[in-house]
């Protein structure tokens, strides 16, 4: 079990890759594909926590940045290792940042049920005459180098668009079929994915955590 001395000293050998083997503080494929292939260029293995038995952590807390906090902390606590975690969602500037880190659970916080569709149905009708549609998906990630690190590494991504009325596109999830890209033309959903994966919320965080891990190498 990697402990706070075998991190501190594979750091003084391998600089980004000082951290080894790391936890991914999540089980969904599509982000491990994407955090792994950008974080191995930094020397960094990740294992998403369901392989080493750690069930997933609760999402309390009213911040984005709170909650990936936990959970990375969750993941290192019962691993020993270092942990990785993320929290994302759609942030709309007309309904103050709604559905914010809700973004799961936007219709069924409103007595419907939890799905993308539902989300969706109640987000188009929420912004229904609404002329401002600006709104960005955000992702923070935290990574801890053990469970009780008071110095967690913690890098955002924003990802600007707008929303419209009706879907467009067949891939993605969640809100991506209603969120447009001007720059790009095109939803979230009409975008290729491996396209989607280098331009989003996600990939520019992963940009950032990456540059904080080479400034401390
Ligand atoms: P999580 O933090 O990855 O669990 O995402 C929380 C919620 O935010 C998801 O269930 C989606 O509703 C929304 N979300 C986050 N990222 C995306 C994305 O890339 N596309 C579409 N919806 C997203």
């Amino acid at each position: 079990m990697a402990g706070t001395s075998d991190i501190a000293s594979n750091g003084a050998n391998n600089g980004t890759g000082a951290l080894g083997r790391v936890v991914l503080a999540s089980n969904n494929a599509g982000k491990l594909r994407e955090f792994a292939a950008l974080l191995a260029a930094a020397g960094i293995e990740l294992v998403p926590q369901g392989t080493l038995n750690v069930p997933e952590a609760e999402e309390p807390h009213a911040t984005f940045v709170e909650n990936a906090l936990a959970k990375a902390r969750h993941a290192s606590k019962l691993t020993g290792l270092p942990a990785i975690a993320d929290d994302s969602g759609l942030c709309v500037r007309a309904l103050r940042g709604a559905p914010g880190v809700y973004s799961a659970r936007y219709a069924q916080l409103a007595g419907g049920e939890k799905s993308d569709a539902a989300n969706n149905a109640l987000l188009v009708q929420n912004l229904k005459d609404q002329a401002d549609r600006r709104a960005y998906y955000y992702c923070v990630l935290a990574l801890v180098r053990h469970a009780d690190d008071p110095e967690p590494l913690i890098a955002e991504g924003r990802w600007h668009g707008e929303v419209i009325d009706a879907p467009r596109g067949d891939h993605g999830f969640g809100y991506d079929p209603y969120f447009y890209i001007p720059g790009l033309e095109a939803t979230a959903a009409e975008l290729d994915p491996a396209l989607k994966n280098a331009s989003s919320h996600r990939a520019i965080a992963l940009r950032h955590l990456l540059a904080r891990l080479e400034e401390e190498a």
